[in-house]
């Protein structure tokens, strides 16, 4: 009889029964050990979870959590108010290109119910929106630049807030436009230096230049 089995120590060889036993142990004992990534304890999304109190396995975030590069520390830049006063000036350096940005975000958002002269006559409005209050009212007038900045942000009665649309420097400009219109349509004689208001007065004189909006 030919013994089967594999070649042993010393010329002999080992029997094939015990052979497979210590093949079996080996890749029993060793897959034990081998954990690949595509295999690795985790909780997937929504799954539930019996090691926490409320079963689920996500956690939930600890309050006052703030994600990376949102801090917003300024308060007075993101809300418009200094404690409970509205800002009375722009938190931001009031340029030409800052005024020239707002004029633009203003005709995008604002002007189709406000109109782009801030009169409220937009064509939403034709078309029976409610009608908002002219910019050129005393009231809004006197109102400080951040109460523009609360409007867009939080909204105000029949009109919904812009703070997801309109990002914070952007509403910020666009307040800024607004109170230059304020001023185009009402800025006293006092405001324009003395030695310019002759020019002014033959302005008014001369007829309006070709292709003017005048
Ligand atoms: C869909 C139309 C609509 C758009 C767009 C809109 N508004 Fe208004 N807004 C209104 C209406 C209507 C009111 C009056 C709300 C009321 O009295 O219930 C109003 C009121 C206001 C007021 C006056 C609040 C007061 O004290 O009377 C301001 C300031 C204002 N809006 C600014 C803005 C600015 C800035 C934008 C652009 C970012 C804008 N609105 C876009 C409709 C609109």
């Amino acid at each position: 009889m030919i013994p089967l089995g594999l070649p042993g120590p010393r010329g002999g060889t080992i029997p094939l029964g015990r052979t497979l036993i210590g093949l079996a142990l080996v890749a029993v004992t060793s897959a034990a050990c081998r954990q690949d990534m595509h295999d690795q304890p985790k909780m997937k999304p929504l799954r539930g979870s019996g090691f926490f109190a409320d079963r689920r396995s996500a956690r939930p975030l600890v309050p006052g959590t703030v994600a990376r590069g949102t801090l917003r520390e300024d308060n007075a830049y993101y809300t418009g108010r200094a404690g409970n006063e509205f800002l009375a000036s722009v938190p931001l350096p009031l340029d030409g290109a800052l005024l020239a940005r707002g004029r633009e975000q203003f005709e995008v958002f604002c002007s189709p119910c406000h109109g782009r002269t801030g009169r409220g006559d937009g064509m939403v409005v034709q078309r029976g929106f409610k009608k908002p209050p002219s910019y050129h009212i005393e009231r809004l007038r006197q109102a400080p630049v951040g109460y523009f900045y609360d409007v867009m942000t939080n909204g105000f009665g029949a009109m919904s807030d812009y703070a997801g649309q309109i990002p914070v420097k952007e509403r910020w400009a666009i307040a800024a436009y607004v109170r230059a219109l304020q001023l185009s349509q009402y800025a006293p004689v006092t405001d324009v230096p003395a030695e310019r208001r002759a020019d002014l007065d033959r302005s008014l004189a001369a007829p309006p230049p070709e292709g003017s909006h005048r």
